[in-house]
């Protein structure tokens, strides 16, 4: 090289190294110490290693819409504000990346999804207000009074922590309170490395956790109509299809997410899925969630992209009939409980009682599989493991509560 290319060179790599320190000093320390983002790529610094360590996580990043979009694996694992740390290798990372780690890039999601069911009440529902910030116990209560700031469940504290921890929270930690201060997890639905959409529409994917006797939500698509048609016409389908501009020409069959969070040709996306229900149908008894008539016309404006009004209207004055009829069943076996426990035929404790085991099955299991299959399509879940299990239930109730008071009776 002549010597003057090489002054020119040195001239011009001093200056750029001068407006880089000048940069830095404006950023935080923890991405002055990283290495510029073109290392952290996949084919960079983080991949050369990881090819090697974690071969899996790689593929799945390198087909991510992330990957496409450079977005790096240094963007997710760096450390923000209120995150504790490890040194890696030449890198500062977070200890655990949270949905904070998202925050930054989709605020339009993490608000949503941290004021739906799936944030605070659905760590609360097992875990009361445990390891939650005043901070945080405050936002919760502000959208779900009385289901953030509530005791730890009796059932998950006598089945005790390793139950709970692998077990309950395997489902609710969801919506865990983050030590960073940020509420909930996004990758239960998306995954940490494909991050993906497609996997997010797919029924299975919410199946994780919406299926068993006490919320067969996953069992009842399956035997649908809606499932039976995405089973065999899942390939003229486009799960990838870009969220606001999601037509039914995409998605002419429904899955979970269809109806309860896409924006179906051009209707409102939400990442809360509490939106539109209009009804509290995980309760013994069910009654209308206090926006009612708004969650009720935004469900069947996504029906109505599909089915005429009449079938629409039809289909919800039915599946309110079952609502009616099994709380009706329902409130027979809360009397039969409360009489008991008011002559003093029950301790105060719960679930120390057969009886009390009983009763939970009866209207945590087949109460709500009747309730759910009847507004999901389920016909099976509506009668043999929903109206037909009530009958029986409340019969065995009967029974027992004769025992019990013919076992006083003899004293
Ligand atoms: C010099 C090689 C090397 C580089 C560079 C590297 N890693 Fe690692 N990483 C490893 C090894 C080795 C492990 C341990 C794997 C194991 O436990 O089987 C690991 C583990 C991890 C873990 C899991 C840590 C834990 O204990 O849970 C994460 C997360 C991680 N690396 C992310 C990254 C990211 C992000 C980058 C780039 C910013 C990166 N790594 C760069 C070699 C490397
Ligand atoms: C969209 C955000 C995101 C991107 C991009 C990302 N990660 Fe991760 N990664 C996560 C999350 C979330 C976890 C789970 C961390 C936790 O539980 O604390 C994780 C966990 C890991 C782990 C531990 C995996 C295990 O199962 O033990 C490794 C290793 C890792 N990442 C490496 C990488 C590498 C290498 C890249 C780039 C090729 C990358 N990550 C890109 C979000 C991301
Ligand atoms: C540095 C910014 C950044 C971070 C951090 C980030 N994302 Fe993204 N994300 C993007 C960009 C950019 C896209 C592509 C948007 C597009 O194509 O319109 C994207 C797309 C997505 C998509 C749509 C993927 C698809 O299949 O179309 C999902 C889902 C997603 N991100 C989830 C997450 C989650 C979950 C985290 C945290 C674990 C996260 N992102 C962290 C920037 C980011
Ligand atoms: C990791 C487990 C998990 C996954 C995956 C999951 N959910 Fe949930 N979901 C829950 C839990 C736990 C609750 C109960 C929250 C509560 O305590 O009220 C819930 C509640 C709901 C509710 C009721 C909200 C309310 O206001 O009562 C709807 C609707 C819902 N989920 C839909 C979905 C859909 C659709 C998907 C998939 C796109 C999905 N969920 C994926 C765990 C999950
Ligand atoms: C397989 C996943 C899964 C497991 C395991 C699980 N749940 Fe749930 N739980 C859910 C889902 C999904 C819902 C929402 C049901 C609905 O709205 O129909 C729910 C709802 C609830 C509710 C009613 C909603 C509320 O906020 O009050 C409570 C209480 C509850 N679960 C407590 C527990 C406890 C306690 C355990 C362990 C003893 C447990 N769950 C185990 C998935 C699970
Ligand atoms: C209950 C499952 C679930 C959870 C939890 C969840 N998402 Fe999503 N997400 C979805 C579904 C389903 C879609 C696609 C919606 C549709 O069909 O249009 C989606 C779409 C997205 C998109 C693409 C939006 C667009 O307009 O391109 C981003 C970005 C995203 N999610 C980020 C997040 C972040 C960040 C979190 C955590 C704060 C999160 N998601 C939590 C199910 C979930
Ligand atoms: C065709 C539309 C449709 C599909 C597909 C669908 N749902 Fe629903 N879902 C509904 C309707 C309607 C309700 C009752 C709404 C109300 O309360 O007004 C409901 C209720 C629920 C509830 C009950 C919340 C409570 O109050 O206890 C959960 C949880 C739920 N669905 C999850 C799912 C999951 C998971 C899937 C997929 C396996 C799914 N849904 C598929 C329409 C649908
Ligand atoms: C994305 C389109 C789409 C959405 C949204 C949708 N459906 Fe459907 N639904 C279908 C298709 C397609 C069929 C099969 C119709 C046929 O046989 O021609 C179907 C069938 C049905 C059936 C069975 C009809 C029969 O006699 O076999 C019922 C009931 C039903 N849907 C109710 C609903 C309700 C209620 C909602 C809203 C909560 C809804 N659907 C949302 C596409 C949809």
């Amino acid at each position: 090289m002549p010597f003057r290319s090489v002054f020119v060179a040195v001239t011009i790599s001093g200056a750029l190294l001068l407006a880089a320190l000048l940069i830095n000093q404006a950023r935080p320390g923890s991405e002055v110490r990283q290495p510029a983002p073109e290392l952290v790529r996949a084919t960079g610094r983080c991949a050369q290693c990881h090819r090697e360590e974690t071969a899996a996580v790689v593929h799945q990043f390198e087909r991510s819409q992330h990957s496409r979009a450079n977005v790096t694996c240094l963007d997710c694992h760096q450390p923000h504000e209120g995150q504790e740390t490890y040194d890696h290798y030449n890198f500062r990372l977070a200890l655990d990346v949270t949905s904070l780690n998202c925050r930054g890039c989709h605020r339009t999601e993490y608000e949503q999804f941290a004021r739906s069911r799936h944030a605070l009440p659905a760590w609360a529902a097992v875990s009361g207000t445990a390891g939650m910030s005043p901070e945080q116990l405050a936002f919760g209560e502000r959208y779900h009074p009385g289901a953030v700031d509530r005791p730890a469940n009796a059932l998950a504290s006598l089945e005790g922590a390793a139950a709970t921890e692998t077990g309950c929270l395997g489902c609710h930690r969801i919506g865990q309170p983050n030590r960073d201060g940020s509420i909930g997890s996004c990758t239960e639905c998306h995954s940490r490395h494909s991050t993906s959409i497609a996997l997010a529409r797919e029924p299975q994917t919410c199946g994780q956790c919406h299926m068993g006797p006490d919320h067969a939500q996953v069992e009842i698509y399956t035997e649908s109509k809606h499932g039976a048609l995405f089973a065999a016409q899942r390939d003229s389908l486009d799960l990838n299809a870009e969220p606001k501009r999601l037509t039914t020409a995409d998605m002419s069959v429904p899955t979970c997410a269809t109806c309860h969070l896409s924006g179906l040709d051009g209707l409102k996306v939400t990442h809360d899925t509490t939106e539109r229900l209009s009804y509290w149908l995980f309760a013994p008894v069910s009654e209308q969630r206090p926006g009612y008539a708004r969650a009720q016309t935004e469900m069947q404006e996504t029906c109505l992209r599909c089915h005429a009004s009449t079938s629409v209207a039809r289909f919800y004055e039915e599946a309110e009939a079952v609502l009616a009829a099994t709380n009706e069943r329902v409130r027979e076996g809360q009397a039969l409980m409360a009489a008991l426990r008011a002559d003093g035929l029950l301790t105060a404790e719960p679930f120390d009682e057969p009886i009390e085991f009983l009763y939970f099955d009866f209207w945590h299991y087949f109460g709500r599989t009747a309730k759910h299959g009847a507004f999901m399509g389920g016909a099976d879940f509506v009668q043999w493991h929903g109206n037909y299990e009530l009958l029986l239930k409340l019969t065995e109730l009967e029974e027992l509560a004769a025992g019990l008071r013919n076992a006083r009776a003899d004293r």
